[in-house]
């Protein structure tokens, strides 16, 4: 039997198989579930995997806990650019690549924990954090956590052509890895549907840039037939390398907490890749006994786009009822979302929940996201809104520590930002389902631009009647 550093499992009939033998679209053959990366150490990985798989992965001994910590740890102050990078300085837990030393790497992850005083104290928290993906990853997103690790794979593996189907992130940061890597990326996205600050990245990185006139999952069934013809590397979010990036945050977060763990960890959820990731990332510490318990994991639609809410309250998230999606938090507007069950067993086993929000309610949170000097787009503001239904409804109490996954920087969707303060995003009859106090702190946190000749006395005149205003508590 061939030896294997990893190798693939599938999340739904547990069939084993050797990391290269994975079809183009990443499907299992016998079920058509997902695969997830399973380690010698995976508590997954028994004798099923490794007789249907045809290989044996070797008995790797691993640092003990406190050995890792201090790896980690050390790594930190190194000048190597596998090191710099907050996904690779934790290569141990990912040893996905032939070479660990050298892979695609961009620097991505170190992305910052910031506390949200004015948030918490508004929901009674005693404590509220934001791990914010947006700042820190250079292109800005959660994805380039992903695809520094699935982008190494493609180019190990000898691919010259990658691709995806996108609301705007992933084929950001697929379009610049693969520029890093010299190999050709081709990104397919809904037309008009994506913001202005995706799209001009795509095309910054060198992508072939495709608009479809079709919504995301239009674009995801052009691309599997796309795959089926051509010899690429799929990029999407059921690529299981993407995943092993995508876990890595959790290692950043226990650190940066000095290993103390949250009790809740919320997300939001388009394609509902990211919850299951991170959930993998936790489960593994666990195992390896980095930590001791695994926080619930939470995920946030848009009520627009809210398949695995429908599915779950009409048939207890046993098979996924697609929707037509709508909603202005553009990343997230996923109507048949690929890693559906993924996200399922996630908040089953972690003992989260799910909610959804409006429109109305999402752009609100990210207005006080705003103001609290952090800023972050649309989709990443749900989760705040998702935390203020969770509270209300008992399911998180005061003394729980929370963190917001933040998955977008605030610059990613500027036009969203602009209407919003301007008074022209929201519609009156949106408008008209908030809240007499919620609709105080929208007049609150609307900052609209003025125009103003360039006069002084004009200008003084308009500073003075903003400083009669009260600020807001
Ligand atoms: N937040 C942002 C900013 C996103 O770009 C995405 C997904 C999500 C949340 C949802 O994550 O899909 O793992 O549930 N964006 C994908 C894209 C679909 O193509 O960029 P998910």
């Amino acid at each position: 039997m061939k030896v294997a550093s990893h190798q693939l499992r599938c999340t739904e009939c547990s069939a084993g198989i050797a990391p290269e033998a994975a079809a183009a679209d990443f499907r299992c053959p016998l079920c058509g579930g997902l695969y997830e990366v399973i380690y010698p150490w995976s508590s997954t990985a028994d004798q099923t995997s490794t007789r249907t798989s045809g290989t044996v992965m070797p008995d790797v001994r691993l640092p003990n806990p406190s050995a890792l910590r201090w790896l980690w740890q050390e790594r930190r102050t190194s000048t190597m650019a596998v090191d710099q990078s907050g996904v690779w300085r934790f290569r141990d837990l990912l040893p996905i690549l032939s070479n660990p030393e050298s892979p695609i790497t961009l620097r991505e992850g170190n992305t910052p924990l910031y506390d949200l005083p004015r948030s918490a104290k508004a929901l009674g928290l005693d404590f509220l954090l934001a791990k914010h993906q947006g700042i820190g990853n250079p292109t800005g997103s959660f994805k380039d956590t992903g695809m520094t690790a699935a982008l190494s794979v493609a180019l190990e593996r000898g691919f010259e052509w990658v691709a995806c189907a996108s609301t705007g992130n992933t084929s950001a940061a697929m379009a610049a890895y693969a520029a890093r890597a010299g190999l050709r990326s081709i990104v397919l996205i809904p037309e008009g549907k994506i913001a202005w600050g995706k799209l001009s990245q795509s095309m910054d990185y060198g992508a072939i840039t495709l608009q479809l006139r079709t919504d995301f999952d239009g674009c995801v069934r052009i691309l599997n037939e796309l795959i089926r013809r051509l010899p690429i590397f799929l990029l999407n979010s059921v690529n299981p390398y993407r995943a092993e990036g995508q876990k890595t945050p959790t290692f950043e977060l226990v650190e940066q907490l000095e290993w103390q763990l949250p009790e809740h960890v919320i997300v939001p959820g388009g394609n509902l890749a990211n919850g299951a990731a991170l959930g993998k990332g936790f489960r593994e510490m666990r195992e390896l006994g980095l930590i001791p318990r695994v926080p619930k994991i939470s995920v946030i639609q848009a009520e627009g786009a809210n398949p695995l809410i429908r599915s779950m309250i009409e048939n207890g998230g046993e098979t996924l009822i697609p929707v037509v999606a709508d909603t202005r938090a553009s990343a997230i507007r996923i109507g048949s979302p690929a890693s559906f069950r993924k996200a399922v067993q996630t908040i089953r086993s972690t003992g989260g929940w799910m909610a959804q929000v409006s429109e109305q309610e999402i752009a609100l949170a990210k207005a006080e996201i705003g103001a609290e000097g952090i800023g972050c787009e649309p989709a990443s503001a749900a989760t705040l809104a998702g935390l203020k239904k969770l509270v209300a409804s008992g399911r998180v109490t005061p003394e729980e520590r929370v963190v917001l996954i933040l998955t977008g920087h605030t610059l990613k969707d500027p036009e969203y930002t602009i209407d919003y303060h301007r008074g022209t995003l929201l519609r009156d009859d949106e408008l008209a389902t908030a809240t007499p106090a919620d609709l105080n702190l929208h007049t609150a946190l609307r900052k609209p631009p003025t125009v103003l000749d360039a006069d002084t006395d004009a200008v003084l005149r308009t500073v003075e009647s903003v400083l009669q205003t009260p600020v807001p508590a």
